[in-house]
């Protein structure tokens, strides 16, 4: 019995609909974190024994990743809202689902998990948000060190090794998937793996404690160079998932953007610092707690410059978000994304409502203006769509915001949310889509 809709009935055609103008007060519980989730659950295939995951997001990548072991044989049942227990001793075959797998981006992470159970796997080419190229030759660098070949025939990524060893990788460039990929084909493996220039976003170091806690032995996670010494086995574990810090930064900037006053609970201070700087930078008062902080804003907004860089730099995830927050600031700022090459598709949806932004290559130049107005929009990926959200908040007037899949996909109760913290938003279906510009 298929534990959640499949991907498809998921899509009608909803939109979020937002009367801006409300600034937001109140209190906002944070969610498990999307890509440490994404991340875990994959890694519970190198397990030979059920595992259950706590603090998990309820949103549809998760359930897409769950419904992916499922269908390969995996035990997933859902002990309530957060809580997922997962016996993957049931998967015999290392082939992984081709229609849901192609849609989203954290279907590569199958490839090292596969590989590190069965020494193969067959996945196929991942998804995820266009925003350029999203290549994994990293990943399959990494997978050749360790003693694995590879082939891509029709659409599928066949990997194997007769024995996987352990090896020294130095990244080419600092990639959160790859580092992520060669963790989970280096646990069960001979001997040691060392991987340089590895990502330090908060999701690695969680996977390594969870690998950690499954009997493996990763050390260094959370710096530039991880270290794994191969085990033969690793057991089942009960294991609690990290907070969002993107989800987290997100309703701080929505926060901002309207003026508000809203503590975001259930955080680590520690990942959001960056954020929290470049907040403080454009005049927004923050006040750290224990696992929450509260955020005001009572003056203008400043201008500032923000240079997106892998952890701890501004996370590029948030690069939506702020550039939103920006486009209502007194003055000129600069946005430079220097970790995608095309993250700036919703900028033609954000000049709909009113925003003055030009768009060079990997540089965003935002003339601040007074206030933004409402209009039929669309979310053209997950963080686009956050943004979307934050620009509707602060602006005049109703905004219509179309293909929020794109947001459910990594924001739980998105509209839930917002709404508790005196938002007037909503989510409605509609069989005609918004009258879209010629
Ligand atoms: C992860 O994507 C996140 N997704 C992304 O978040 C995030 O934007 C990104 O890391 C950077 O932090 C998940 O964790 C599921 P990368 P990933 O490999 O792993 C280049 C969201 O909004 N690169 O760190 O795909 C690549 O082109 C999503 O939650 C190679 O050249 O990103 C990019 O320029 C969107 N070769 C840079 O590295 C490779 O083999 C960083 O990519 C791999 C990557």
């Amino acid at each position: 019995m298929l534990i959640y809709p499949s991907y498809g009935e998921c899509c009608n055609l909803k939109q979020i609909v937002v009367n801006g103008g409300n600034r937001l007060n109140g209190t906002v519980h944070i969610s498990g974190a999307k890509n440490a989730a994404v991340a875990i659950i994959p890694a519970v295939i190198l397990s030979d024994g059920v595992c259950r995951i706590e603090n998990i997001p309820n949103i549809m990548d998760v359930n897409l990743i769950a419904n992916i072991l499922h269908e390969m044989g995996a035990r997933v049942s859902r002990v309530n809202k957060t809580t997922l227990d997962i016996d993957p001793t049931y998967i015999r075959r290392p082939v992984a689902a081709y229609d849901i797998v192609r849609r989203m981006r954290a279907s590569s992470y199958l490839l090292g998990a596969l590989l590190g159970k069965f020494s193969e796997a067959q996945v196929a080419l991942p998804g995820g948000c266009d925003f350029g190229v999203r290549p994994i030759d990293q990943h399959l660098k990494g997978f050749a060190v360790l003693g694995a070949t590879h082939s891509v025939v029709q659409g599928m990524i066949n990997v194997k090794a007769d024995r996987l060893t352990g090896g020294h990788v130095y990244l080419d460039v600092v990639s959160v998937g790859a580092t992520v990929n060669i963790m989970l084909a280096a646990v069960r493996a001979e001997g040691r793996t060392i991987i340089e220039n590895a990502a330090k976003e908060p999701h690695i170091v969680d996977l390594a404690n969870f690998l950690n806690s499954m009997g493996a032995d990763v050390r260094g996670a959370g710096t530039d160079v991880i270290k794994i010494n191969g085990v033969k086995h690793l057991n089942g574990t009960t294991y609690s998932i990290i907070p969002d810090q993107i989800e987290a930064g997100t309703y701080m900037v929505a926060a901002a953007a309207t003026g508000g006053d809203v503590i975001v609970s259930n955080v680590i201070t520690k990942h959001l610092e960056s954020i929290t700087a470049k907040l403080r930078e454009i005049g927004v008062q923050i006040d750290e707690y224990e696992d929450a902080v509260r955020v005001r804003r009572t003056d203008e907004l400043r201008r500032c410059n923000v240079k997106t860089m892998p952890h701890p730099g501004f996370p590029t995830d948030m690069q939506p978000q702020i550039a939103a927050l920006l486009s209502i600031a007194q003055g000129t700022s600069i946005v430079t994304e220097a970790v995608w090459d095309n993250r700036f598709r919703y900028v033609e949806e954000l000049k709909r409502m009113g925003a003055v932004i030009s768009v060079d290559g990997k540089v965003a130049v935002i003339e601040g203006v007074k206030e933004l107005n409402g209009a039929p929009v669309k979310a053209t990926d997950l963080r686009a769509g956050a943004a979307m959200i934050i620009a509707a908040l602060a602006a005049k007037g109703t905004t219509h915001i179309e293909d929020i899949e794109h947001i459910e996909r990594g924001y739980e109760d998105v509209v839930e949310k917002f709404s508790a913290l005196g938002a007037d938003i909503r989510l409605i279906y509609t069989d005609d889509p918004i009258a879209r510009r010629a």
